[in-house]
């Protein structure tokens, strides 16, 4: 198979950990007959210092040009103070939304290594947390109208919630897909209890799935979820949910993983067309100093091979590696305890790298 793949490194520890996934991507190219092109492009606190915008147009076009996308990070503190529409973030958004990657896949796995690194009891560590976060992307109050005015107050300011049926079927017909490659339950998680928007996502959600009989469906408020994820993670299988939501409860159920550097994402646009990347930020504090976990960044390009490319064996490969090397006891500091070997970013990488394709 041929794929042209657009690389956007980012900020901070962004290009170390896209670094070692593009690695990655071209072992296993390599191994299994593929042909990758990649192309790296700007976008973020880099793009703006060096273009004066964080998304240029050229890396949109590159973008669109071709099959999918590898993202490190973007952001960082020197950007911080910018506006709105100027910040690094922005990139972000203007490629999920320019894109279309309306779904946003965030499985939350515990890995049977790193059971110890998880903060809940050990009882419930040991039942195994598998968990998909389905978030919609490229709606809700990230992209609604908002502003500020004046107000007999003082200055005030809003953000919209704005879902369309459209948009909520469509998430949730993505979610039920994901559910039926697991374990065919969704759980629809909202503010129906308050909300006008969630009040209509909840219908719409409970519609569809009168399509899906094999799935079943329950629904919680946000509030109880994100207490039910510490509580009893057990509960859920897939969770599907609005922008806003996603974006907290997917940073939630990665702790329950041990850290933030085991989740990988897939954003997706139903034509096969994806973004892969971490969860986890740029954190500028960890940049250049080869500490950082670049597992996400590598998880991320199994999903990329299975989302994208349907290449079921390659990504498995990938993930088998990963497992083998946290069983062997290696980890970087994020996930490191007493007793297990420490290694930087690079060392992370090259250990897996060299362990795809082995049993
Ligand atoms: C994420 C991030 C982004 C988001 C930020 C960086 C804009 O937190 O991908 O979860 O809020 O979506
Ligand atoms: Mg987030």
């Amino acid at each position: 198979m041929k794929m042209k793949l657009a690389v956007i490194p980012g900020d901070g520890i962004g290009p170390e950990v896209a670094g070692e996934a593009v690695k990655t991507a071209k072992k296993v190219c390599d191994m299994y007959g593929h042909r990758a092109i990649f192309t790296e492009a700007p976008a973020g606190g880099n793009a703006i210092d060096r273009y004066g915008e964080p998304l240029p147009k050229k890396t949109l076009d590159l973008c669109k040009s071709c099959d999918s996308v590898i993202l490190g990070a973007v952001g960082g503190w020197q950007w911080d103070s910018l506006p709105g529409d100027m910040r690094p973030e922005r990139a972000l958004l203007g490629l999920r939304g320019e894109l279309g990657l309306y779904a946003n896949l965030r499985p939350a796995v515990l890995h049977e290594a790193l059971k110890g690194a998880c903060p809940l009891r050990k009882e419930i560590a040991d039942a195994g947390i598998n968990i998909m976060v389905v978030r919609e992307l490229t709606g809700g109050m990230y992209f609604g109208d908002r502003g500020r005015k004046d107000t007999p107050l003082g200055q005030a300011a809003w953000d919209t919630e704005l879902y369309s049926v459209f948009e909520v079927k469509r998430i949730a017909e993505a979610a039920f897909d994901a559910a039926k490659k697991r374990g065919r339950r969704v759980t629809n998680v909202d503010k129906a209890n308050v909300l006008e928007s969630s009040r209509l996502w909840r219908e719409v959600v409970a519609e569809a799935a009168k399509g899906h009989p094999e799935i079943s469906l329950d629904h919680m408020y946000v509030d109880n979820a994100s207490m039910q994820l510490i509580r009893d993670p057990g509960h859920f299988d897939v969770i599907v949910t609005t922008n806003m939501f996603g974006d907290i409860l997917s940073d939630e159920a990665s702790q329950l993983t041990g850290s933030i550097g085991m989740l990988p994402s897939a954003s997706l646009g139903g034509s096969g067309f994806g973004m892969y990347e971490p969860i986890h930020g740029s954190a500028p504090d960890l940049a250049g100093k080869d500490v950082a976990n670049p597992i996400a960044a590598i998880l991320s390009i199994a999903m990329l091979f299975r989302y994208s490319f349907s290449l079921e064996e390659e990504a498995a490969s990938i993930e088998s590696a990963v497992t083998r090397i946290l069983n062997q006891g290696f980890r970087t500091g994020d996930i490191y305890s007493e007793g297990m070997k420490r290694v930087g970013t690079k060392e992370m990488g090259r250990l897996i790298n060299e362990s795809i394709g082995r049993s």
